[in-house]
């Protein structure tokens, strides 16, 4: 009797076994998903600058081109002798303060474009909540300078859990879920950095014919796992392209939208 449970065991052992296998070679896109932030109306700087922390240094992103040296500006570190970005945000803009420029350079990146660099850095109120963006400015502050954001900086509806609220893109949808596709290109930023039939940056390649370089397979891999292929030609600018697409959109979103370039031969 022992030997047939001890043979049950293994079993169940073995198919255990394989199948943790198999979930870990499946990618984890959502283990980018960046944290829903629960803070409530009496959220404390110490709280705000924590959470942006976490966002920094993960799922918003900013490492892949920040702190490296050549592709954007230092922001934790010194830069050019003007000190960390907390120390120098207050002197950037006549008017602005540090708060108010951060805010800027997070929400509307291309208002004032740092001497010397190039005008890649996403439009991060597209892909992160209004308290996400408000955490990295507190975050950003601290190094170097004083935290000044509070909770009466984060919009009400977003504590409310209306629009704009954490998580809300994910579940809407980016471009309050339109499934029309050049809504979506343009409301996830994407022609922030691709050019299509004309319209755009020319930061990553052209898409207007993408659909004769790669399959519908292939362009869904490239807007959810962007590092998994770098185009060629584009080596330099692994990394650029955000990460966090495949939470934005929802499931039909993505089929029109990869259709849509498929289709763009
Ligand atoms: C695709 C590359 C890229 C990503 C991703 C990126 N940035 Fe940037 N960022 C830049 C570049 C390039 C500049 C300098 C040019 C400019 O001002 O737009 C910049 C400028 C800034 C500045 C102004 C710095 C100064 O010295 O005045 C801040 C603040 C900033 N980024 C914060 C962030 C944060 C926070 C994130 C993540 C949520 C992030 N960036 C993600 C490329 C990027
Ligand atoms: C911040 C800049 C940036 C944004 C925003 C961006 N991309 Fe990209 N994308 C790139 C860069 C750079 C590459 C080339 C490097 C690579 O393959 O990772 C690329 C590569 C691609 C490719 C592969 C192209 C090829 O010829 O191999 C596709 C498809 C693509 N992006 C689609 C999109 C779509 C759709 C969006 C919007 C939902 C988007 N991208 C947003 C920068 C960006």
């Amino acid at each position: 009797m022992w030997a047939i449970n001890l043979r049950i065991i293994g079993v169940v052992l073995g198919t255990l076994a394989l199948y943790t296998l198999i979930a870990n070679k499946i990618p984890q896109v959502q283990s980018e998903v960046p944290h829903a932030l629960t803070l409530g109306a009496n959220v404390t700087p110490e709280q705000l600058t924590s959470a942006g922390d976490q966002l920094y240094h993960g799922a918003g992103g900013c490492t892949a081109c920040h702190g490296l040296g050549t592709r954007a500006p230092n922001l934790l570190t010194d830069e050019k002798g003007q000190g960390p970005v907390g120390a120098r945000c207050g002197k950037r803009e006549a008017g602005k303060d540090c708060k108010a420029y951060l805010y800027e350079s997070l929400t509307s990146p291309r208002a004032y474009v740092v001497a010397g660099y190039e005008p890649i850095m996403p439009e991060m109120g597209r892909i992160l909540s209004p308290q996400q963006i408000w955490a990295l400015v507190a975050f950003l502050e601290s190094n170097g300078g004083t935290v000044d954001v509070t909770a009466s900086d984060i919009p009400a509806a977003s504590a409310a859990g209306g629009p704009g609220a954490p998580g809300a893109a994910t579940a809407a949808g980016i471009a309050g879920g339109s499934t029309d596709p050049m809504t979506m290109v343009r409301g996830a930023g994407c022609t922030g950095c691709h050019k299509i039939n004309g319209e755009g940056g020319a930061i990553g390649p052209d898409l207007t014919h993408v659909g004769s370089r790669l399959s519908a397979n292939l362009i869904r891999e490239s807007i959810l796992l962007p590092d998994a292929k770098t185009a060629k030609g584009y080596e330099k600018f692994k990394g650029v392209m955000p990460k966090t697409f495949g939470h934005q959109f929802t499931a039909e979103q993505l089929e029109a939208l990869v259709q849509f370039l498929a289709g763009h031969k």
